[in-house]
């Protein structure tokens, strides 16, 4: 056999090897003491010297390469000679990343009020006290604080202002009103914030998406039609029912809540109302020319009834095998 059958069968026998033991044989075979391989390298010095040098390093490349090959092959079995690896497997797929499933949610929304001309703004998540509450007409010691369990921030030198980590994006209701002309529709999505104990529907830390719609005749039917547009579009090919119930807050006059039934329960999942006189005057509006709603919808609430997840303290938990199911 010259070099180069050499090559080829050795090669071929190398991949069809399915043990220790062949692959040792193989091994004995080429490169052993009275191997073929090595039969060649000790005639080399019987050679004239030009051809000694062209074929002696073929044959040593030859060699590394079938000592390589026999190497790597051998390592796919175990001490036992049980298959360890499969260097003949299919390569592993690469997996994408995808958003997670509270920013699918909160980008979705935000591009569904977006498609009905709402434009999406948003706002600091370090607040004053000013916007998160005073001026929701929210007085200091007006018990409706109590509403929102208040992580408050240390004061720095220099603030003016008792600052806190927003417990609602309502902030924004101001902060956009303070800079704007009516008439405007605008939605914030955001993080929020509570210091308060965590349940299956309880996180210190959550989303919420705030909307304002200011005009002079905006009424509570338009509220209702926008809202029911969006559970529409958002839980699309899902059957959902929700109802409107009337309640409190300090910045809307009347106020409602939005919930959706789920598994026989009715799920609260957003505030809202008419925006409240007073807020209008702390914006500088004309309480008598302007009207409006505004509503706030928790996002991670929208998420567990969409995906079905029945506890909120997952979105957090940075668990992959909950994470990859989205
Ligand atoms: N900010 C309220 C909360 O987090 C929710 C809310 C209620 C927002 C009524 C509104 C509203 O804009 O009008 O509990």
């Amino acid at each position: 056999m010259n070099l180069g059958e050499i090559g080829s069968s050795a090669r071929e026998a190398i991949n069809s090897a399915t043990t220790r033991e062949a692959l040792e044989q193989i091994r004995l075979n080429y490169l052993g003491r009275k191997g073929e391989l090595t039969e060649i390298l000790r005639s080399l010095k019987e050679l004239p010297v030009e051809e000694r040098r062209v074929l002696g390093s073929e044959a040593n490349v030859l060699r590394v390469e079938l000592e390589n090959m026999l190497a790597d092959k051998t390592a796919n079995f175990g001490e036992a000679g049980e298959m360890v690896a499969d260097i003949t497997a299919p390569g592993k797929k690469v997996s994408r990343g995808h958003l997670h499933p509270l920013s699918r949610v909160m980008a979705d929304a935000s591009k569904i009020f977006a498609g009905m001309n709402f434009s999406v703004v948003t706002g600091p998540e370090a607040e004053t006290e000013y916007y998160n509450f005073d001026a929701l007409n929210i007085p200091a010691n007006h018990p409706a604080r109590e509403m929102w369990d208040t992580f408050w921030l240390k004061s720095g030198k220099g603030d003016k202002q008792k600052m806190l980590l927003r417990t609602h994006t309502s902030p924004m209701q101001m902060r956009f009103m303070e800079k704007s002309t009516p008439p405007f529709q605008i939605v914030v999505p955001g993080r929020c914030f509570r210091y308060e104990a965590t349940d299956m529907s309880h996180e210190v830390n959550f989303y919420q998406l705030e909307g304002l719609m200011v005009g002079k005749d905006v009424n509570l039917g338009n509220f209702k039609f926008i809202i029911e547009e969006f559970l529409k579009k958002f839980f699309v090919g899902q059957k959902i029912e929700f109802r409107f119930r009337p309640s409190y807050f300090p910045f809307v006059e009347p106020g409602v809540e939005v919930d959706i039934k789920l598994k026989g329960k009715w799920l609260e999942i957003m505030g809202a109302g008419m925006v409240h006189p007073r807020v209008f005057e702390y914006a500088h509006y004309n309480p008598k020319d302007w009207q409006g709603f505004a509503f706030g919808v928790g996002i991670d609430r929208l998420a567990m009834i969409k995906y079905g997840v029945p506890d909120i303290r997952l979105f957090y938990s940075g668990d992959l095998r909950f994470l990859k199911q989205f």
